[in-house]
């Protein structure tokens, strides 16, 4: 048999599969920690992680699922949660090599824009992500930048679950410069923050289907200023975003990937 039937076969398999291990990425401590309680996890004592790197692995088994939590750690130098891309970017790499997930879900808060829909408090799964960072106008280099692309199709999930659906725009800023507003417009956005397609790049380099579960904590067209906002909703917005992900893990257990 050709190597390439193979592959096929093997990719059909694994969607007929119960979904067995789980990676949740998380980029904040205060986002991770309360379903690293609810999941009864164990912070991993012989790391998976090149020794030196500030990563944090949180494992066990809830009901019939292998869940891990990734969260990036503190930064070395400075001591804050290491946010954005390049923390993201490598955690998922390395994650995805280690222990071999069946799904990614990349959980957090998100900035939401009110003119789309968003509010405080309210949950979305992304339908598509894309940078609005990464300006390079340079026919197709353009496309590469924006790195548009969909996420993990769930329409079962999302007809179970009372989540909102919304374009996810990424980039490594919290606050938003024109340049970035013109990109998150022209991405159709209605959630934007610091991590999401640079998991899902990742992701689908190495072919693992991925989700994005995203709680809102600022509105970026309001009129309060997005840190102050966002730290003052962070706890409660957490709580609501906790909940979603514990609803989202609740119905994957026990299901294929084409049973999402
Ligand atoms: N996370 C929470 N709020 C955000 C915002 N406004 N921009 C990017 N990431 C965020």
């Amino acid at each position: 048999m050709a190597p390439q039937e193979e592959s096929t076969e093997e990719a059909m398999g694994s969607e007929q599969k119960p979904i067995s291990t789980i990676l949740i990425i998380i980029a904040m401590q205060t986002e991770a920690l309360p379903l690293v309680t609810k999941f009864q996890l164990s912070k991993d004592t012989d790391s998976l992680f090149p020794k030196g790197v500030p990563w944090v692995r949180y494992h066990g088994i809830y009901k019939d699922l292998h869940v891990n939590i990734i969260w990036p750690g503190k930064d070395i130098l400075l001591g804050v949660d290491s946010v954005g891309t390049i923390s993201a970017s490598l955690v998922t790499y390395a994650s995805i090599q280690a222990l071999k997930p069946d799904l990614i879900i990349n959980a957090g808060t998100a900035g939401g824009f009110k003119a789309k829909g968003a509010c405080i408090g309210d949950v979305f799964l992304a339908s598509d992500v894309a940078f609005h960072d990464r300006r390079i106008p340079i026919p197709v280099f353009d496309q590469y930048g924006i790195g548009a692309r969909k996420t993990f199709s769930t329409p079962n999930l999302l007809k179970e679950l009372n989540l909102k659906v919304g374009k996810l725009s990424t980039g490594d800023s919290l606050d938003m410069s024109p340049h970035d507003e013109a990109s998150i417009v022209a991405n159709d956005a209605t959630i934007k923050d610091m991590e999401g397609a640079a998991v899902a790049y990742v992701a689908d380099l190495l072919s693992v289907p991925s989700i994005f579960v995203k709680a809102v904590t600022d509105i970026v067209d309001g009129d309060k200023p997005t840190a102050e906002e966002f730290l003052q909703n962070l706890v409660a917005v957490t709580a609501a975003l906790d909940q979603a992900v514990t609803q989202v893990v609740d119905f994957i257990n026990g299901k294929c990937l084409s049973q999402l």
